[in-house]
């Protein structure tokens, strides 16, 4: 693979130990795929956070980057950690599992990365401009920047995103390149979708039948942010999609839509989006209700605070990010939600907090994502529009 003469000195140890092993990774990845070089990226979103998953040894790892002096070079945000990093006691999670999980934090810091501890940052002013080269992990992040913003990425893990933040660099193949971009199956939608629970389980389908394809989607009238969100997150859990276009809608949809000659064409019909919720229906009433997969935007937590004027959210966990969660809080909308026995957190969610050792057995959530990863951890899960899983009306 070719080098430029700074990513030669880079590679041998020229400007630190850290970032000789992080370049080292990247030109290991670069000769996997076959790349010819490597490219400057403008920004990373780092996954790999939460202590659940990381355990000791990832914890080990991340602060010996940090002695070694590894610093970003560009802009890089961390997705979301275990616990609410204050409210975590309340959360019920144990002070041995927290020391993990603020040293990890720490460690990032140290590296010079913003520890926004969120899923959506593009909906906190980390927003990739169409075209852009970045390196982002976090499959629901991935899908939305490079679908709904046009920016290219691959499917990043914690430590490429974390190498390409501290060289700037990353291997050029696979959505970086045009031609990777181009749609491989047309999926038409033959069915309206009202709702973000219907987007969430229209992207799960797709996902399913697409596997790691690129979806060219036709049939949608137009979508909002959540809707879209939950269609992102939901079309990479089911499958490998990292990529879709939308007809009339996308970026990069009226340019693709030359190369659909000869594709294989699937159909989504009316009753397969009931069918793709009947999968997940196993929690009784005494399940918590968990919203926030992707991180909730403050449009949803208003709707969250709506439906709970007339309702009890005992039993309602919401997740968000910091930067919604001070609006939301500046608004009175935490202090509705928490008023009427609901409780907000920020920094984690439902996936990656340790629910099993906090003795969650039953989780009811709106987002098909999250059901998905919590089913096959063994936990009971029911999917479902929020409004009906608070007890009432059909669609949120
Ligand atoms: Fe985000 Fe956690 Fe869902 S990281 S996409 S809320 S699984």
């Amino acid at each position: 693979m070719y080098l430029t003469r700074l990513e030669e000195e880079m590679l041998e140890g020229e400007m630190g130990e850290a970032v000789a092993r992080a370049m080292s990774l990247l030109v290991a990845l670069g000769e996997v795929f076959e790349a010819e070089r490597l490219i400057e990226v403008e920004s990373a979103h780092i996954s790999g956070v939460s202590y659940k998953n990381l355990g000791e040894a990832g914890l080990e790892y991340l602060e010996e980057q940090a002695e070694l002096g590894a610093s970003v070079r560009i802009r890089a945000t961390l997705n979301p950690a275990g616990m609410d990093l204050e409210r975590w006691r309340e959360m019920g999670v144990s002070p041995e599992f927290a020391e993990g999980q603020l040293r990890v934090i720490e460690a990032y810091r140290r590296m010079g990365v913003e520890a926004t501890c969120t899923c959506t940052p593009y909906l906190i002013g980390h927003r990739p401009r169409a075209g852009s080269q970045i390196a982002w992990a976090e499959s629901s992040a991935v899908a939305y920047v490079n679908s709904v913003l046009g920016a290219r990425t691959n499917r990043e893990t914690g430590p490429t995103a974390l190498a390409s933040a501290i060289t700037g660099r990353a291997p050029l193949h696979g959505y970086r390149l045009e031609e990777n971009r181009r749609p491989s199956i047309i999926v038409e939608v033959k069915t309206p979708l009202s709702s973000k629970f219907d987007y969430g389980a229209l992207g799960y389908l797709i996902g399913e039948m697409a596997g790691r394809s690129v979806p060219y989607i036709r049939g949608l009238r137009g979508a909002s942010i959540e809707q879209l969100k939950a269609l992102s997150a939901a079309i990479a859990t089911s499958g490998g999609v990292a990529l879709y276009h939308i007809e009339g809608l996308t970026p990069e949809a009226r340019r693709m839509s030359r190369h659909l000659e000869g594709l294989e064409r699937i159909p989504v019909k009316p009753d397969s989006l009931g069918e793709v919720a009947e999968r997940f229906q196993g929690a009784g009433e005494d399940a918590v209700i968990c919203v926030g997969c992707p991180h909730c935007s403050l449009r949803e937590l208003m709707e969250v605070a709506r439906l709970l004027e007339r309702r009890s959210g005992e039993r309602l966990w919401a997740f968000t990010s910091r930067g919604v969660y001070m609006k939301a809080e500046r608004l009175g909308i935490v202090k509705a939600i928490e008023e009427a026995g609901g409780r907000v957190y920020r920094d984690t969610c439902m996936v990656v907090a340790p629910l099993r050792e906090m003795g969650w057995r039953e989780v009811a959530t709106n987002s098909f994502k999250a059901a998905h990863y919590l089913s096959s951890m063994g936990l009971t899960v029911q999917v479902a529009p929020l409004r009906e899983l608070l007890g009432g009306g059909h669609e949120d």
